[in-house]
């Protein structure tokens, strides 16, 4: 639990958490204050620890009768990180409560700061742990309670940011939990299951249309059924409605929102497993491959915020294209040629290239039957985003050049990695078959990413469109980083409900 109240520094607790940076903790009047209360111990503290409040430095030291311990630690620009580091700290020491006051240099915007401590507290505390046994659960200690001071009176907006960054932390775990399910429990059905699961937690303000694969067949969609047809499991393209709030109640009084609303058509990728098909993949690069519907996770991850805020006035749509890449006697074999909705044939020369194929008619039906005013695209598409960008950082393509910054300026404020790439029309060229309209991959081993986005973009028409290559991003197999833990991450986000809001 978060609470926040006003108090006197430095009052006491289990742990007092002091944060601090390089300018100011010198003469940090509360660190001298402390050292008084612990007799010159922090003094010795800064000094055996070369401490000089640089970003994530720290040391804990004794709480001199008032806390069990005091963590010190130096905060860089992200404030939730922060948190979510003296968050593992304090778990390694087993406290049961942190206590941390409002510092000058958090600012003033305390709606913001209230977000912030919510996040870096709740996703710190996430971790995956279905199949975990009891003896490891029991094992598993976390810090029960936040408890945030201020010396004056904290105004309002502290309470809703904190209640904001409540709401958007479930709706970033719910996207980890899908992402970190293995193919063995995560299929399209269930995608299915968890999209119905919050049309009925709406209370009407979220619809979902699921198209099955005779629906689909009707519609033309031969692109995401070629994808799907080597599994055993049934496809299921999934369509969700959120219609936003056309009117609120202000003192009492029914007020209509003159702002004006736009329709936003999120499509995310759902390949539930990514075997590569019969292009199939060596072992090991087929290890992760669950977290192959990470962009359709993180867009019912959005859809889920929206439906329990209610407070966003647009209309948003997700579109999932959810099925399996998997190898039998029905495969797509490399060679075949496949239809789209939009009526344009694919030469399937790769069938681990699938995200564009599934895509392709998500979002051809998108800008047909939907006609959104943007859409935004978010897939584990290439491994040559990887390559190009690293684990951190997500590729952004686009073809509308305001849409494409407006998303890195808030990405970046959000604290989301991300870098353009560029829609390069010359490669189109690669993508030319010979006997059908397209080929499903570009076949130079260079510029994958840009392939990938160049074939997408074909299925687009008028609409303005970005796409988000999070094959990096979505999943952290490396070590913990501040609110990122190992496994999914619910990359984009924090991102897009910023600019949904
Ligand atoms: N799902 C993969 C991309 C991926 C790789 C996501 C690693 C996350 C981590 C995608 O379907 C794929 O296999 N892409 C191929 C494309 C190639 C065949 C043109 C790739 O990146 O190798
Ligand atoms: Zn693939
Ligand atoms: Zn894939």
């Amino acid at each position: 639990m978060i609470y926040w109240q006003k108090n006197p520094f430095p009052h006491t607790g289990n742990t007092l958490v002091l944060f601090t940076d390089e300018h100011t903790y010198k003469k940090d009047p509360r660190l001298q204050q402390l050292n008084t209360l612990v007799k010159g111990k922090i003094t010795r503290k800064i000094k055996d620890h070369h401490f000089e409040g640089k970003k994530d430095e720290s040391f804990v030291a004794e709480g001199g009768g008032i806390y069990e311990y005091i963590i010190v630690y130096g905060v860089g620009e992200s404030l939730r990180n922060a948190i979510a580091n003296v968050n593992a700290i304090a778990r390694a020491l087993k406290s049961t409560s942190l206590h941390l006051f409002h510092s000058p240099f958090m600012g003033k915007d305390f709606f913001e700061i209230g977000k912030q401590v919510a996040l870096g507290f709740n996703l710190s505390n996430y971790s995956f742990d279905v199949y975990k046994g009891k003896e490891d659960l029991e094992k598993r200690h976390l810090v029960k309670d936040l408890y945030f001071y201020s010396v004056l009176e904290l105004p309002k907006e502290f309470g809703e940011g904190v209640e904001w960054g409540q709401v958007l932390s479930e709706g970033i775990s719910l996207t980890r939990n899908m992402v970190n399910e293995p193919a063995s429990h995560m299929h399209p059905e269930t995608m299915v299951a968890q999209a119905f699961a919050i049309e009925k937690a709406s209370k009407g303000s979220v619809s979902v249309q699921v198209l099955d694969r005779d629906e689909c067949q009707r519609l033309g969609m031969g692109s995401f059924l070629g994808v799907a047809q080597g599994s055993e499991r049934e496809p299921k393209f999934i369509v969700l409605k959120y219609e936003g709030r056309k009117s609120k109640v202000e003192d009492g009084t029914l007020k209509v929102e003159n702002r004006k609303s736009k329709k936003i058509c999120l499509v995310g990728k759902s390949i539930t497993f990514d075997s590569g098909g019969l292009s199939l993949k060596p072992a090991k690069s087929m290890e992760t491959m669950k977290i192959d519907m990470a962009g359709g996770a993180a867009v019912l991850g959005i859809i889920d915020i929206l439906a329990r805020t209610g407070q966003v006035i647009h209309e948003v749509w997700g579109v999932l294209p959810a099925c399996e890449n998997m190898v039998s006697g029905k495969s797509l074999r490399p060679g075949d040629i496949v239809t789209a909705l939009n009526g344009k044939t694919i030469e399937v020369l790769n069938t681990d290239a699938e995200g564009r194929l599934a895509l392709a008619d998500a979002v051809a039906y998108a800008e047909k039957y939907i006609k959104p005013d943007y859409i935004i695209d978010l897939a584990t598409l290439t491994g040559a985003c990887m390559v190009a960008l690293g684990e951190d950082i997500t590729g952004i393509f686009g073809n509308d050049e305001d849409s494409v910054k407006k998303f890195i300026e808030k990405a970046k404020k959000e604290g989301e990695e991300i870098c353009e790439l560029p829609l390069y029309k010359p490669y189109l060229t690669f993508l030319k078959s010979d006997i059908a309209d397209l080929k499903n991959i570009g076949g130079t081993g260079y510029g994958g990413a840009i392939s990938g986005a160049l074939f997408i973009g074909e299925f687009v028409k008028k609409t303005k469109w970005i796409h988000l290559d999070i094959a990096g991003p979505a999943y952290n197999s490396g070590a913990v980083k501040g609110v990122i833990g190992k496994g999914g991450t619910g990359w984009g986000i924090l991102t897009i409900m910023s600019l949904l809001t």
